[in-house]
């Protein structure tokens, strides 16, 4: 018996030791950098461990940015979304692009170093709601650590870029993909994944830096209650449940935030969107804890220390997901050490970082979904109109699912006080998909994407689906109110760069790379950078030399040219011509459908198509094609080789026969032949 329960205690003990992480690093990217970087580096995601993004040079001023031209530049192999902020370590500038790739520079002269490819199946692309991008690298001690879409976390050697070890760490590929950009402290990565429009029950989780072993995880939302709860976080998150939600997982993914805070020894990150957006469709109540949530956990053990929960009920996709910046304020004459936000709800949040008590809030875009915000607890009182579900009635709610302010990255100036908001002004028509059921592929939101398709929709005409616009905002966290804007005809703008030579930098979803006053958001320089740009700034310093360097390529109006750009001042540098725009002409084949068939078509179309191809079959997205010109609409049987057969999977067009029939594909293809019609009768491209 003894001897029995010796070898258990053993056992226990040996498991406890294979949890013992390895210490951080004492050489190259150490815990010591990362909480205050170099003047000249910029060693993490959001710079440092403060996540402000904000450049102490002061080479490039308000008052010589117009002598700012490219240093250099470097062509990107893949020509999808490219967003991640590039690292400068030591002279060299590491990157990761489209389909999670990593490259390493010579950062002065611009020299390939090396370039790591994961090869990620393209097939991936079905799996991610928002296409094959990538935010960016960590850097920690001797190594490169980056997430790949097929939820691998990879580690490369940063002189060789060598794989040291590579784990898939997802618990499964068909719902979860990695997106964001790894985050490290104390001898461990930090990561989660994306998937919450798929089936995913959203995570956080720790690895050993050495040796990829993961050392704690922690779920954002509860699992099925029969298995028992992993901890109490968990059961009391339970009781904000309704129905069967954890057979469609849930959501509350960590696809972007993580902040390491030294100061308390906590992570902190955002939680995306319940899922499915639709609660109806899981027979959801309650707030549904903790999506939509900032949560902290001790950054040692994973355990639960707070939440607060900025979008209660989420049934907008209004994910919390944007980056947390941590910074000291004085809030009513007392230093405040703070956790800052603007989520897709388009409220701005100053939380206290250690506890989570909330301090104040501001809406800085134009918002009809929540009546207000009680200014003691800050939770959010809901419009009912804004519950499309209830009334199964179109519901216009703002902002939209693409959020107020998403991914790109803020910036925070503690020279001016503010912060600099890429944010969105948007309208979007919500509504409940009518008999839905899930599938295995694509998008499990139960909305309805066919709803700009609907006869109240088309007979309400423009007025009722004004085109979404952009801004630069900056805030004042203090005060909760704007200090100046610069209105953008498009949205989806870059991210920002806050720098101590009073400017602020954005690329533009038209093509421009521009930098601001920060104090006025006067503008004083733009360069064309042939490509829109969704990607945050970087600066960095070499030699005496400051530099700016940015990612382009994105959809939008412009094409996509997919580039690492690097400017200095007397940059002398150009880049090559840009191709010649292609004219759009929309040269249909004539409608031959049926109205069943419309119907029908459309309402595949919403479901299955749009989340790639676009909203009613125009696609803003850019990086993939817009159906309306595509060959493939001449010919029944070709468009079925593409649709059913799968005949360009290997670009990440997969086949869809496990949802449609060959005459649902027919429908889809008489379907985008009408939109291709009416949109050339009205004129249009
Ligand atoms: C996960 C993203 C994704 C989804 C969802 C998706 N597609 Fe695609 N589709 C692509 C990509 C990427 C390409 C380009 C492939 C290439 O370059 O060869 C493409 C190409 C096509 C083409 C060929 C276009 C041309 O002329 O080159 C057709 C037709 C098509 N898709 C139809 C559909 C239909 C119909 C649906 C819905 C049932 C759908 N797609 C859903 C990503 C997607």
């Amino acid at each position: 018996m003894k001897i029995k329960a010796l070898g258990v205690a053993a056992l226990i003990l040996l498991a406890a030791c294979g949890k013992h992480p390895s210490p951080p690093p004492s050489q190259g990217v150490t815990d010591a950098m990362l909480q205050a970087a170099p003047e000249g580096e910029w060693l993490s995601y959001g710079r440092d461990y403060n996540e402000q993004r904000f450049s102490p040079l002061t080479q490039i001023t308000d008052k010589n940015v117009t002598q700012v031209g490219l240093a250099w530049s470097a062509d990107l192999d893949t020509a999808r979304g490219q967003e991640a902020t590039p690292l400068m370590h030591d002279g060299v500038l590491y990157i990761s692009t489209a389909w999670s790739m990593v490259k390493a520079y010579d950062a002065k002269t611009g020299g390939l170093k090396w370039a790591y490819d994961p090869k990620v199946p393209r097939e991936t692309l079905i799996r991610a709601c928002c296409d094959a991008v990538n935010r960016g690298v960590a850097l920690y001690g001797d190594k490169v650590y980056v997430g790949t879409l097929d939820g691998r976390l990879v580690a490369l050697d940063q002189k060789s870029g060598n794989v040291v070890w590579s784990k898939t760490v997802v618990p499964n590929q068909q719902d979860y993909s990695i997106t964001g950009a790894p985050r490290v402290a104390k001898g461990k990565v930090f990561i989660g994944s994306g998937g919450a429009e798929y089936k995913a029950r959203g995570y956080i989780a720790a690895y050993d830096a050495q040796s990829g072993d993961e050392l704690w995880k922690f779920h954002t939302v509860p699992g099925n209650p029969a298995d028992g709860f992993e901890n109490s976080a968990m059961e009391k998150a339970a009781k904000s449940w309704t129905g069967d939600w954890w057979k469609l997982g849930g959501g509350g993914t960590v696809w972007d935030s993580i902040t390491y805070d030294p100061a308390t020894n906590l992570v902190l990150f955002g939680t995306g969107n319940a899922e499915p957006w639709n609660p109806a469709a899981a027979g959801r109540e309650g707030d549904s804890l903790y999506t939509s949530s900032i949560v902290a956990v001790d950054a040692d053990t994973g355990a639960y220390a707070w939440h607060f929960q900025e979008t209660p009920e989420d049934r907008w996709d209004f994910d919390s997901a944007a980056q947390i910046t941590i910074a000291d304020l004085n809030i009513g004459g007392q230093q405040r050490h703070v956790a800052l936000h603007a989520p897709k709800n388009g409220f701005f949040y100053t939380l206290d970082a250690k506890t989570g008590a909330f301090i104040s809030a501001g809406p800085f875009v134009p918002q009809n979904w929540a009546k207000g915000i009680d200014a003691k607890t800050g939770r959010a009182e809901i419009n009912p109109a804004a519950r499309y579900e209830k009334s199964g009635a179109i519901a216009p709610v703002a902002p939209t699912f693409f959020g107020a302010h998403s991914w790109q990255p803020m910036s925070h100036s503690p020279a001016t006080g503010l912060i600099y908001i890429p944010a969105n002004i948007a309208v979007f028509p919500y509504l409940a998909a009518k008999n839905w059921k899930a599938d295995a592929i694509g998008w499990q939101s139960a909305l309805d994407f066919s709803v700009l398709d609907k006869p109240a929709m088309q007979q309400a005409g423009a007025a009722a689906t004004p085109a979404p616009s952009g801004a630069l905002i900056a805030w004042d966290p203090v005060a909760q109110k704007q200090v100046w804007q610069v209105a953008l005809p498009a949205p989806l703008n870059g991210g920002t760069l806050a720098t101590a030579g009073n400017l602020v930098f954005q690329g533009t979803t038209l093509g421009d790379f521009v930098a601001y006053s920060a104090d006025k958001g006067a503008k004083l320089w733009s360069f064309p950078v042939q490509s829109g740009v969704g990607a945050a700034p970087m600066s960095y310093a070499i030699d005496g030399i400051q530099y700016v360097a940015v990612l382009t390529g994105q959809g939008g109006a412009s094409q996509n040219i997919s580039r690492l750009l690097v400017f200095r001042l007397g940059g002398t540098g150009k880049l090559p011509p840009p191709p010649p725009m292609i004219a759009r002409v929309l040269d249909p084949p004539p409608y031959t459908g049926t109205p069943a068939q419309l119907e029908h078509g459309s309402e595949l179309y919403g479901r299955y198509c749009f989340a790639c191809h676009g909203l009613s079959a125009v696609s803003q997205v850019g990086n993939n094609p817009d159906l309306r010109h595509s060959a493939a609409l001449d010919d029944a049987k070709a468009f079925g080789i593409v649709v059913i057969d799968g005949a360009l999977k290997h670009n990440g067009m997969v086949s869809f026969a496990s949802a449609l029939k060959p005459e649902d594909a027919e429908a889809i293809r008489q379907y985008v032949i009408k939109r291709a019609n009416d949109d050339k009768a009205r004129g249009g491209t």
